[in-house]
């Protein structure tokens, strides 16, 4: 399977919002509890400072996909954060880390000097290992930063990726 990283176009946001919307369903991931419409998934999409797309390029169909934008106002301005989500279909097969190389990249080419994640939830070991793996930095443990649907609190886990060595 080759895969395309390349940003969004508008054609692809029925896609998009249905992969989003598995991850947001499902309830153990993203911080986010709303799924999206078709009515706001263009300009939810758009108001990032990039989003871009994973596409198998054989059959053209979207895989998955990246939202960046900052992660803090004035002086902390330089530091981005980012959301990634594969079609669960598609997963374990190397997309979650060609999207991660290449939002590094595109985080830098955004003037951004850090990569930060507030809320990796402790029982997500596959963005743990996937994130581990392509060198960011663990930096500690939110004592039940995340409440899932079931009500239980769970523990979140900070990241950060330094662009300069990038
Ligand atoms: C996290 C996510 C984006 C990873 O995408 P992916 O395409 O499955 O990841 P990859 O296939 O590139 O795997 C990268 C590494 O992650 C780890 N990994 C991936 N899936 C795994 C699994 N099911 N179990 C254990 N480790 C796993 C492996 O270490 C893997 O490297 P390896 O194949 O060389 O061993 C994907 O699981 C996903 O969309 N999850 C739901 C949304 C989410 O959790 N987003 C991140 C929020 S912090």
């Amino acid at each position: 399977m080759e895969i395309e990283i390349k940003n969004f176009h508008k054609n692809d946001v029925t896609s998009m919002m249905r992969i989003w919307n598995e991850a947001v369903l499902d309830g153990e991931t993203l911080p986010q509890q709303n799924v999206l419409t078709e009515k706001d998934a263009l300009t939810f999409f758009n108001s990032q400072t990039s989003t871009c797309i994973a596409i198998d390029k054989s059959t053209g169909v979207v895989v998955g996909l990246y939202i960046l934008h900052p992660n803090g106002i004035g002086h902390c301005s330089h530091i981005a954060n980012a959301s990634y989500v594969v079609w669960s279909v598609m997963r374990h097969k190397g997309i979650g880390r060609k999207l991660v190389k290449h939002s590094l990249k595109e985080t830098k080419r955004k003037g951004f000097r850090l990569l930060q994640f507030n809320a990796v939830v402790s029982t997500n070991i596959a963005a743990q290992k996937l994130y581990e793996s392509m060198n960011f930095k663990r930096l500690g443990v939110l004592p039940g930063g995340y409440k899932n649907d079931s009500g239980e609190y769970i523990d979140t886990i900070l990241y950060y990726h330094d662009l300069s060595d990038l």
